[in-house]
C-alpha cells in the first residue's frame, strides 16, 4: 500500500504548483497526476457543475489505485470536497483548510486577504475555515480571475500582469492585511509581482505548500508514507492536449514533465 501513488487532480496544469509542493517536501511518493484540460477552467462554472465534474476526477484517480487524494485545485476544494470524501475509501487532503490554517497562524494584525477564483470566493470556503480557527480575524476576499489567463500565456512577469494585480490588490492593501492567501493553483508563479504590488510589507501563504505539509501529516497518521529512497514515478494524464500541457507544464512543475497521456 505504500508504493502506491498519491493521486491529484486539478481542473487542468495549475495544480502542478501543488506537484512540486509535493516532491520537494515528499521526494520519494509516486504521483500519478490528472489535469481535466478538456474542461478547464472550473473557476467561473457553477458548484453543481464543479461538483459532477470533481466525481468523475475522482474516479479517473481510483482507478489508478491510489492510496490517498489530493484535491489541488482550489474550486473543488471549495465546493466539492465532501464529494471527492464520500467516494473515496482513501483519505483525502484539499487545499483550504491547510492554507486557511496556516494564514491564521502567520497574521499578526488578524487581517487576512484571499485571492482565488470566482467559484472559490463566492463560496467563502477560506472565510470560514480562518474564522474556525479564531473567530476575531477578518477576511476580506477578492476574485482575480484573469490571473489563470495571464500566467498561463506567460505573462509572469509582464507590465499589464502588474497593472492588472494593482488593479486587483488595491481594495485589500486600504483594508491593511497583513497576510494574503494565494487561493488558487497559478497564483503562487505570481509571487514576485504581487509581492512587489503589496510593497512586500505582506506575507504571502502559498496553498499548495500548506497542503503539501498537511499531506505529510495525514501519510503518517495513517501509516502510508513510502519507505523508499529511490526515485518515484510521476505520471501525468489530462483530457485534453497533451502536448500543450507538457510544454506550458514545466513552468509549473519547475522540471520536465515527460509523457502525458490522454485519458
Ligand atoms: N485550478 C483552479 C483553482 O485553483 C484555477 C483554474 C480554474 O479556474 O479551473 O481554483
Amino acid at each position: 500500500m505504500t508504493e502506491r501513488p498519491i493521486g491529484v487532480f486539478d481542473s487542468g496544469i495549475g495544480g502542478l504548483t501543488v506537484v512540486r509542493a509535493l516532491t520537494r517536501r515528499l521526494p520519494h511518493e509516486n504521483i500519478v497526476y490528472y489535469g481535466d484540460t478538456a474542461r478547464v477552467p472550473y473557476g467561473p462554472k457553477s458548484p453543481q457543475v464543479v461538483r459532477t465534474y470533481a466525481a468523475e476526477d475522482t474516479d479517473v484517480l481510483l482507478a489508478h489505485k491510489v492510496k490517498m487524494i489530493v484535491v489541488a485545485c482550489n474550486t473543488v476544494s471549495a465546493v466539492a470536497l465532501d464529494v471527492v470524501q464520500k467516494r473515496s475509501r482513501v483519505p483525502v487532503v484539499g487545499v483550504i483548510v491547510p492554507g486557511a490554517e496556516t494564514a491564521a497562524r502567520v497574521t499578526r494584525k488578524k487581517r487576512i486577504g484571499v485571492i482565488g477564483t470566482a467559484g472559490t470566493v463566492r463560496s467563502q470556503a477560506y472565510d470560514h475555515a480562518i474564522r474556525r480557527v479564531d473567530p476575531t480575524i477578518e477576511v476580506f476576499s477578492r476574485a482575480c480571475p484573469l490571473f489563470v489567463p495571464l500566467v498561463e500565456e506567460g505573462w509572469i512577469d509582464h507590465k499589464a500582469t502588474e497593472m492588472i494585480a494593482r488593479e486587483y490588490l488595491f481594495p485589500l492593501m486600504l483594508e491593511k492585511i497583513d497576510t494574503l492567501v494565494l487561493g488558487c493553483t497559478h497564483y503562487p508563479l505570481l509571487r514576485e509581482v504581487i509581492g512587489r504590488v503589496l510593497k512586500g510589507v505582506v506575507t504571502l501563504v502559498d496553498s499548495g505548500e500548506a497542503t503539501a505539509v498537511a499531506v505529510e501529516e495525514a501519510l503518517e497518521t495513517h501509516g502510508l508514507k513510502n519507505p523508499s529512497t529511490l526515485r518515484p514515478n510521476l505520471s501525468f494524464y489530462v483530457s485534453d492536449i497533451p502536448h500543450a500541457f507538457s510544454e506550458i507544464g514545466e513552468r509549473f512543475l519547475g522540471q520536465k514533465l515527460g509523457v502525458v497521456k490522454k485519458m
